[in-house]
């Protein structure tokens, strides 16, 4: 029966968002910290990127362990029973193994019994590639709930002999739980997403090995200056995208949920879209940048401390290795 009774518009089916959930390891480690093991400094990583601290996992801390646990918060948050699962997409580049994917590692750890579950490899781009996946497939009518979740325990794959990339990173996980909903227009649910990749800058951020390459490194390995040079035009653009595609201006956005990079990069694509800051959700400096995991955990912080309200119209951007780079647009 619809949940609108006596709308007069026709009803859409959408995956609205319905519950979100989050999970950051024990161990802090703040910049301070971080100097006693590298040649570094509190002063140029708050300077040059907003980050303070980040959460570094301990070896039971995996991927799969941290979103399980994201996921539970978020089923809880819905009162949504894992049973009533339809999928898992998980998405991250630091899977517990190359295969089975980390997702059913979930699925089990929930007794998610109907679940089919598979991950995403889109670097810090994958969450917003999980949520357009998970949105096709509920408007198809080929599921009805799905969590899309996104972990990462970059610390596992960070040189930290390389001062340019070990100070960036941080571990975590955040979830979110995705139902099939009649609504009209004006109503919740993800409304589009816009993704991007361009595989002629594969080699300006990559992790330097794979399976079966035992003469690799298997770290990070990124140009700084080259991502943050394409960052601010691309991610801006893929907001312009989302914008344009619904007819709005940046004026109608209650709020921009940025993948947590850099602030440096989040300031410069608010700036460019003429957004104040007080609309734009930052948690970089207390989570540095989590990669798939920073905006289900951004999303879930500013839900949770009251600053996004149901109703309220917000936009998601990510740019990340590949180079992947998208949007998503949806109302609350
Ligand atoms: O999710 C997407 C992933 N990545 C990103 O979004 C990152 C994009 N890039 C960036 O955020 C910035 O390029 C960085 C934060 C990585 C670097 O900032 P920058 O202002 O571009 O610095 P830089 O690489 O030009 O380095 C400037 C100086 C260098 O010293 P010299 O050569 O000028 O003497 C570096 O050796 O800063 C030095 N440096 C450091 N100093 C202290 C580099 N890393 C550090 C460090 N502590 N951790």
């Amino acid at each position: 029966m619809s949940q609108y009774p006596g709308t007069a518009e026709p009803l859409l089916r959408r995956a609205t968002l319905t519950g979100l959930g989050h999970y950051l390891p024990r161990n802090i480690v703040s910049n301070a910290d971080l100097s006693q093991r590298v040649d570094t400094s509190d002063e140029w990583i708050t300077e040059r990127t907003g980050i303070r601290q980040r959460h570094f996992a301990s070896p039971d801390e995996t991927a799969g362990f941290m979103a399980a646990q994201a996921a539970r918060e978020a089923l809880k948050a819905a009162g949504v029973e894992a049973q009533a699962l339809d999928a898992i997409i998980l998405a991250t580049s630091t899977p517990d193994q190359a295969f089975p994917a980390t997702a059913v590692h979930v699925q089990a750890a929930l007794g998610a019994k109907r679940a089919f579950g598979f991950d995403i490899s889109a670097a810090c781009s994958g969450f917003i590639f999980g949520l357009s996946v998970a949105d096709s497939m509920i408007r198809s009518g080929q599921v009805n709930n799905v969590l899309v979740i996104g972990s990462e325990v970059y610390s596992r794959i960070l040189n930290f002999e390389d001062r340019g990339t070990c100070v960036l990173f941080g571990d975590g996980a955040g979830a979110a739980l995705l139902q099939a909903r009649d609504v009209p227009r004006s109503g919740p649910g993800i409304l589009s997403t816009h993704l991007h990749s361009d595989g002629t800058l594969a080699d300006i951020l990559y992790v330097d090995g794979a399976v079966g390459q035992r003469d690799k490194s298997g770290f990070l390995v990124m140009n700084g200056r080259e991502v943050f040079r394409h960052a601010v035009n691309l991610l801006a653009s893929a907001v312009n995208e989302a914008l344009l595609a619904h007819d709005l201006t940046a004026k109608d956005i209650d709020w921009l949920v940025p993948h947590q990079a850099n602030r440096r990069i989040i300031d410069g694509v608010g700036k460019k879209l003429g957004l104040p800051p007080e609309r734009v959700v930052i948690t970089v400096d207390a989570h540095a940048n989590t990669s798939a995991a920073s905006i289900p955990l951004a999303l879930w912080q500013a839900v949770n401390d009251g600053r996004i309200k149901a109703g309220q119209l917000i936009l998601l951007e990510a740019l990340g290795g590949g180079l992947t780079w998208g949007s998503a647009l949806l109302r609350l």
